[in-house]
């Protein structure tokens, strides 16, 4: 096994519903607060809140990408700290809303993920993904973005599993109760891979958000959950490669064993 440190983490925290300005400086200060990472991984419409009535009262806070205002807050802090940011962001194209995640490096913008499985009203409030799977690199290292209630779809765990990934950034708004908290380490299991999970708390409006983030190895095993009503910064570091071993036993590979030929409807 090739050894390959990274130091990886999330930050837990409870944005004030449309207030980015607000929310960007506590996330800087969060950020200053984290010693040494080259990769954190912030929460679902970190920078604005999560539960807009509607489409308008969501686009009045939305951001053209990476231009917007926040972006390029976290882009800067990305190049002075060296680090690598991945943050959910309502993004505005046009006349297009999305739930996004935006990929950023030290060296600056790199791309973005669009949430592709709307969950509940966000249906009426922001438009499909359009930009499918996409995979970025830290220097060799493959990850991918899947946010929130993606969870729920096992083909797009497996496509960017197929893609490459070694670790899938999770930026999340959970609400339901025991589902996601059970479902990412077996996911993390079976396709053998690095899962981080940041998840937000509090109360807006009338949901609940359940915290727990969460960073799984790629056997499944929890290496550090956050509690479900607290604040919390967490790191450490990890290996990678350890994605690129598929290997259960000897004569079985949980990529290579697979028989697409035979999965035909
Ligand atoms: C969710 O997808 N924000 C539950």
């Amino acid at each position: 096994m090739v050894e390959k440190k990274l130091t990886v983490g999330y930050i837990q925290f409870q944005p004030q519903f449309g207030q980015p300005d607000k929310n960007i400086s506590y996330i800087l200060e969060r950020l200053n607060k984290i010693k040494d990472a080259d990769l954190i991984v912030l929460p679902e419409l970190c920078t604005t809140g999560y539960a807009f009535n509607n489409r308008e009262e969501a686009k009045t806070y939305a951001e053209p990408v990476p231009q917007g205002k926040t972006i390029q807050i976290l882009l800067s802090i990305a190049k002075k700290r060296d680090m690598y940011i991945v943050a959910g962001i309502n993004e505005k194209e046009h006349d297009n809303l999305y739930n996004s995640a935006v990929f950023l490096s030290p060296n600056g913008y790199v791309g973005k993920y669009r949430k592709n499985h709307l969950f509940n009203k966000e249906k009426i409030i922001f438009n499909q993904g359009d930009l499918k799977f996409p995979i970025f690199h830290i220097d060799d290292i493959k990850v991918g973005i899947l946010i929130c209630f993606d969870w729920i779809f096992p083909e797009a765990w497996r496509t960017l599993v197929l893609k490459g990934a070694d670790i899938i950034c999770h930026p999340s708004n959970l609400v339901l109760k025991n589902l996601a908290h059970r479902s990412i380490p077996v996911t993390a299991m079976i396709n053998r891979i690095y899962i981080i999970c940041s998840n937000r708390i509090g109360i807006e409006r009338n949901l609940t958000f359940i915290g727990g983030s969460m960073i799984v190895d790629p056997k499944g095993n929890i290496v550090h959950r956050a509690p479900s009503d607290k604040e919390e910064s967490y790191v450490t570091i990890i290996n990678p490669y350890k994605a690129r071993d598929k290997k259960i036993t000897e004569r079985n590979d949980v990529l290579s064993d697979r028989r697409p030929d035979i999965y035909e409807l």
